[in-house]
């Protein structure tokens, strides 16, 4: 079975061609990075613009590259949500459009859970129960799955996400959107033990993850290296800080979001005993995480490439292949973006 797969939640306009759940026959991405730079984030009316001028372009070369016509695509799989409500309105009406023009079924996608089948992707040995940390620039979720369509929230952020963080302590020293990569870069040359740093408690939940009071006290701590108070603006500080001194932050806060985010999924995995276990979403592509992991669970961990850990299309087509197997199809003349959707 040939499945289209469309995503557009944030700032990637993409499309894939993926056969069977598993065989991904092209996956084209056109990231609107450059556009949201000069604005340290993704600036919502300009990605839906973007997408706009995109999608149809990506979808023709995702075909194009898969060496694929209309014709023997059997399905197109699309991001409902969540996300960005005009980012996903255009991927949604877009596939519609296809749908209902070349007769062909449509499945409609949870982007957040979507994440975890970039691992399906490149694992087709995967055994249930999995467990999966998925951490990215919107969400910070901990899933168990039972089956492929068969799963649970076990706990969720209660404020920012993982990568959200990461891309707001970049900020204030001055490193690119997006944060995680040059968090990470900038952290080679750091020492991780030279700031102390916080680590969250929520009562009453052990699996949630909570990111802004890390990031409050990288705030308060920059403020008083660059010579401030906690008066001083964001803006103001990364112009004071020698680079030593953001290498070193960079690298104590890394350290300890990788810290955080494994000390709840090494507790989930105690009370689940999972037979596998994933990290999915753009901070999964943080090799400092992946090392913390490995070195703390008894298990062999696989990963994806950095291509299909941050947002693309394959891992949306290999989701609706197992819609697809349940029947599980959406109605091109009804179906609605929804930014908050659900489990
Ligand atoms: O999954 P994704 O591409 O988009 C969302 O669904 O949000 O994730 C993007 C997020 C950004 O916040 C980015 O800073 C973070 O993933 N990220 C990383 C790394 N690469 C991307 N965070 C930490 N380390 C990385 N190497
Ligand atoms: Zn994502």
């Amino acid at each position: 079975m040939l499945l289209l797969g469309i995503e557009t939640s944030c700032d990637e306009t993409a499309a894939a061609v993926v056969r069977d759940g598993v065989e991904v026959l092209s996956n084209t991405i056109v990231s609107q990075i450059d556009i949201h730079q000069a604005y340290g984030g993704v600036v919502p009316e300009i990605a839906a613009r973007s997408h706009i001028e995109a999608i149809l372009p990506v979808v023709d070369k995702a075909l194009a590259d898969a060496k694929v016509t209309w014709k023997e695509i059997d399905g197109i799989a699309v991001t409902q949500g969540p996300g960005l409500l005009g980012s996903l309105l255009i991927g949604v009406l877009t596939a519609r459009m296809l749908s209902k023009l070349h007769k062909k079924p449509l499945y409609a996608v949870n982007h957040v859970v979507a994440h975890t089948y970039a691992n399906m992707l490149i694992d087709q040995e995967i055994e249930f129960p999995l467990l999966s940390l998925s951490v990215s620039g919107n969400h910070s979720h901990l899933l168990l799955f039972h089956d492929y369509l068969d799963y649970e929230l076990l706990g969720a952020t209660q404020d920012d996400a993982a990568g959200e963080a990461f891309d707001k302590v970049a900020k204030i020293m001055g490193l690119p959107y997006p944060g995680g990569p040059s968090v990470s870069k900038a952290a080679l040359d750091g020492d991780e033990k030279a700031y102390k740093l916080p680590k969250p408690r929520i009562e009453g939940k052990p699996l949630a993850f909570s990111f802004s009071g890390l990031k409050t006290a990288v705030l308060r701590l920059l403020q008083q290296e660059a010579g401030g108070d906690f008066t001083m603006p964001s803006f103001e500080i990364a112009d004071k800080l020698s680079p030593q001194q953001v290498a070193d932050m960079a690298a104590s806060f890394q350290r300890q979001a990788c810290e955080i985010l494994t000390d709840k999924l090494e507790l989930a995995y105690k009370q689940h005993q999972p037979k596998t276990v994933v990290i999915a979403g753009g901070v999964a592509a943080n090799g400092r995480l992946r090392e913390e992991v490995q070195n703390r669970l008894p298990v062999k961990m696989h990963y994806a490439p950095m291509s299909l850990c941050t947002d693309n299309a394959a891992m949306i087509a290999a989701m609706g292949y197992q819609l697809a197997l349940q029947n599980q199809t959406a109605d091109p003349d009804t179906l609605e973006a929804d930014s908050n959707l659900a489990f």
